[in-house]
């Protein structure tokens, strides 16, 4: 989390800052904040709240830079933790996005020195002033410090003093634009490309100097690294919301044609990863929030159509499971953002073991894509929502097709997804958004509400309670239906609304059976089935779309979180306390 702009060039610094740190918002935006070099001296303002929010009329002068847009780890939401901070003698000011893990210790040492905020970056200009009143140049003083800090961060620093910036990188993304005479520093491409398509990737460990010119060292050894640059292939996200009134709206909507998209795959690459599917001795599935729930649903997957044993892990709690890793295991991991840094976590304990690891991601040029032997890219296209939709449903088609294609059965795999694909698109009309905004009414005063699915719907009931959590701040629970009877059956009483995801599918009458023994305690039956029941007291019908049920079941329960959400006045697409990407453990 925490988005970082930085630029430097010919053009006034503060208002390319500002509109790069708009696209950047989707990684953090509890507060926001911007340094220029003006006169030698440094400018800034810092807001708390978004910055699309914001009625900015300072735009500090200067043709050098710094933004940040926050997501608290340490310290709360106030403008004192919104960055950029500076040092004592307030000439260097710095933007960070990670955790130094061992900052209280670094800040003991610095206890002659003014900390203004509670968080942990500020010990970063706080250790370069302390580096430069011992003697070193700015880029030393950097380096030294930059040695010093524990934990997976970027940081981007300036001196009031030198038309310099530098950018470290440890861990979490920045990406250098390269235009005529200026240059962009980015944690993602997306902030900058309107300017250059010209790209410098900053690997693990390495420093860039921007001066007159760009210079990248290795932060261990010192050694210059030469870098070619790169053109990216990538126009700008569409990033309007073209006449919704919500991004989120305008992404569940685009599932009309995003599933297609995931589907149309280089077939080649697909049957190359599912023989390595077939040669691994043990596959993990690797992933967090909702792409974690898309693992569970391929472990599903893999088992029921290519009975290949894999195991879905929550990367967070990969540390557990990682020591079964050999040269002969293979680790896919599923992350929009390709950031995640639990995944990345996962990956590098794969890297230390040999294992092989592929990617399924969405953000072209990202870390994962970078660290992985071979990658899937879901093309779902940029999520400006915080609440992930269309990539979910595309990391969904994609899982499904490699279960297809390890079973030597691709092409099946293919139809099936096209006419899922048509059908979704069939489905999302007016018509059955009305009726899913009914149920809306009807659900938007209640607090608590239950979701039961089995087998591969039971991923999908927890995929349920994470869009109904985020979005519409209601309570869910979800569950795999035969274990309701086991505890969670207590908590139902008489009008307890309990959502059922039903298929087409062995499982079918077993958690209609599930639900008949809630409803005979009270409950009120909504069924996401491809048939009517009479156990339903309200039926969201979906296509009858066999091993694709979790992609045409998800897509009514992401409009129902929506439209809960606008009936309750939250915010859709900027949920309190989220972030898109989470480039912190
Ligand atoms: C955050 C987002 C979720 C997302 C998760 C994993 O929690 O709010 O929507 O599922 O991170 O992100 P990734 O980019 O790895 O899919």
């Amino acid at each position: 989390m925490c988005g970082i702009i930085a630029y430097k060039g010919k053009n006034p610094a503060a208002p390319i800052i500002l509109e790069g740190l708009k696209g950047l918002e989707y990684r953090g935006y509890d507060s926001w904040g911007l340094a220029t070099i003006f006169d030698s001296s440094i400018q800034q303002e810092k807001q708390i709240g978004k910055i699309s929010d914001s009625s900015q009329t300072k735009t500090p002068k200067g043709n050098i830079g710094i933004g940040h847009t926050r997501w608290a780890t340490h310290g709360g939401v106030t403008q004192k933790n919104a960055h950029p901070h500076r040092d004592c003698t307030g000439d260097i000011a710095c933007v960070h996005n990670g955790i130094v893990e061992n900052y209280s210790e670094l800040k003991k040492a610095l206890k002659h020195h003014t900390f203004i905020s509670e968080t942990d970056s500020e010990v970063i200009p706080h250790l370069i002033e302390e580096n430069i009143s011992n003697g070193d140049s700015f880029e030393d003083a950097t380096k030294k410090a930059a040695q010093l800090l524990q934990g997976r961060g970027a940081f981007v620093v300036i001196h009031a003093k030198l038309n310099t910036i530098i950018v470290v990188k440890n861990g979490t993304p920045l990406i250098i634009g390269v235009g005529k005479n200026e240059f962009f520093i980015a944690s993602d491409v997306n902030a900058f490309v309107q300017h250059t398509k010209n790209v410098q990737y900053l690997d693990d460990n390495e420093i860039a100097v921007v001066q007159k010119d760009l210079h990248f060292y290795n932060l261990k050894s010192g050694a210059e690294i030469e870098k070619k640059p790169i053109t990216i292939d990538w126009e700008q996200e569409v990033s309007s919301k073209q006449g919704y009134d919500h991004f989120l709206l305008k992404e569940i909507l685009e599932q009309k044609h995003t599933i297609q998209k995931a589907i149309d795959q280089d077939q080649s690459n697909i049957q190359a990863i599912a023989q390595d599917i077939k040669n691994a001795k043990s596959v993990f599935l690797v992933g967090c929030g909702t792409a974690g729930k898309v693992c569970m649903t391929g472990e599903y997957l893999f088992s029921s159509i290519a009975r290949k044993q894999t195991s879905a892990c929550l990367a967070s709690e990969f540390p557990n499971y990682q020591h079964y890793l050999t040269p002969e295991s293979l680790i896919i991991a599923i992350s929009q953002s390709g950031e995640t840094a639990d995944v990345l976590e996962a990956i590098d304990a794969a890297r230390e073991k040999n294992s092989k690891v592929i990617s399924i991601l969405n953000v072209f040029g990202s870390t994962m894509m970078r660290e992985s032997d071979n990658y899937i890219m879901v093309n779902a296209g940029q999520e400006q929502a915080v609440v992930s939709t269309k990539a979910t449903t595309a990391q969904l088609a994609v899982i499904t097709l490699l279960a297809y294609a390890v079973d030597n059965n691709i092409q099946t795999g293919k139809l099936l997804l096209t006419k899922t694909a048509h059908s979704v698109n069939d489905m999302l009309n007016k018509e059955y958004e009305k009726h899913i905004k009914k149920l809306a009414q009807k659900l938007k005063n209640i607090d608590d509400i239950y979701l039961i699915g089995r087998s591969v719907n039971y991923p999908m009931a927890l995929e349920a309670t994470i869009k109904l959590q985020e979005t519409a701040y209601s309570h869910a629970e979800g569950f795999a239906g035969g274990e309701l009877k086991h505890g969670p059956i207590a908590l139902i009483q008489k009008g307890t609304p309990c959502i059922v995801l039903v298929a087409n599918d062995d499982v079918k009458n077993e958690v209609l059976a599930n639900a008949m023994e809630v409803k005979a305690r009270g409950a009120y039956i909504i069924g996401v089935s491809p048939e009517n029941s009479d156990v339903f007291d309200f039926w969201v019908p979906v296509p009858d779309a066999q091993n694709a049920s979790p992609i045409v079941n998800i897509v009514p329960i992401q409009l129902l979180a929506y439209h809960i959400a606008v009936l309750r006045g939250c915010d859709p697409d900027r949920p309190r306390n989220l972030a898109k990407s989470l480039t912190v453990k």
